[in-house]
């Protein structure tokens, strides 16, 4: 793809649930268009309720638009089949949720070597020594062989930063990364993310309620009515 072109681009997107039968469809969002360019970092926010989860989903693939069209680098994602879909979330994108969603009887190295495994590109050597290298990156070096629930709640979502990355994805996604954390953790999960942004060079997009968070990435942009439009906070 040429550098000019966007590594995002959401057009026209809509997306309306239908909660019952017979329940008059919710339009959460509303034609919505914007663009990331590669290497940038964006926060979304909005009040509790306005389709921020919706909208990450929906640019990770997770979920489909009821109209409208997500381009991930050059390619229009509602052209690709389920198993094509698949092997973009794996390889193109990093999830991480508020929730660590790490696995409890695996060790710190395993549970970040997980999403290797799916992968035929990396070899189990390569991607261990990047696991070990991430995870001391992140302050966990003496923690690889813990378990889950040996860690505190900052470690155990860093375990799920290094789990997002260890594939080398192009765009980041976070949906309330730092909601589970206390002040201080959450100060240093911020601080990371943003220099992981950099170092990684990784396209961040987080959806958040804390503002503080919110004011280190390089653009906010609240949803409103079903649209993004900027904010400054
Ligand atoms: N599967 C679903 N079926 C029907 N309605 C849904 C579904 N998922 C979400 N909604 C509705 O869509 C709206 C947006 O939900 P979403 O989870 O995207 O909000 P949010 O901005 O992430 O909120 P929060 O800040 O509380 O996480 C809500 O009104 C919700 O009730
Ligand atoms: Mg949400």
């Amino acid at each position: 793809m040429s550098s000019v072109a966007p590594l995002l681009k959401l057009e026209k997107v809509s997306k309306n649930y239908v909660a019952a039968e017979g329940a008059a469809p919710v339009a959460v969002l509303r034609d919505l268009s914007f663009e990331i360019t590669a290497g940038e970092s964006v926060a979304i926010i909005g009040p509790s309720g306005c389709g921020k989860s919706t909208l990450l989903n929906i640019i990770g693939t997770l979920d489909h638009p009821t109209s409208g069209s997500v381009w991930l680098d050059g390619q229009d994602l509602s052209r690709l089949d389920e198993q094509q879909l698949a092997a973009i979330r794996s390889r193109q994108i990093g999830f991480i949720f508020q929730s660590h969603h790490l696995l409890p009887q695996c060790s710190v190295l395993e549970n970040v070597l997980v999403p290797t495994i799916a992968d035929k590109r990396s070899s189990s050597t390569g991607a261990a020594e990047r696991a070990e290298k991430l995870l001391k990156r992140v302050g966990l070096g003496e923690r690889l062989h813990h378990r889950p629930g040996q860690l505190s709640g900052g470690e155990r979502q860093r375990v799920a930063v290094v789990r997002a990355l260890i594939n080398q994805p192009k765009l980041l996604l976070a949906d309330e990364p730092t909601g589970a954390l206390d002040r201080n953790s959450a100060q240093g999960m911020a601080q990371l993310l943003v220099e992981l942004n950099r170092e990684e060079q990784v396209t961040l997009v987080l959806v958040t309620h804390a503002l503080e968070l919110a004011r280190q990435m390089n653009r906010i942009l609240e949803l409103r009515d079903g649209q993004l439009v900027s904010a400054v906070v």
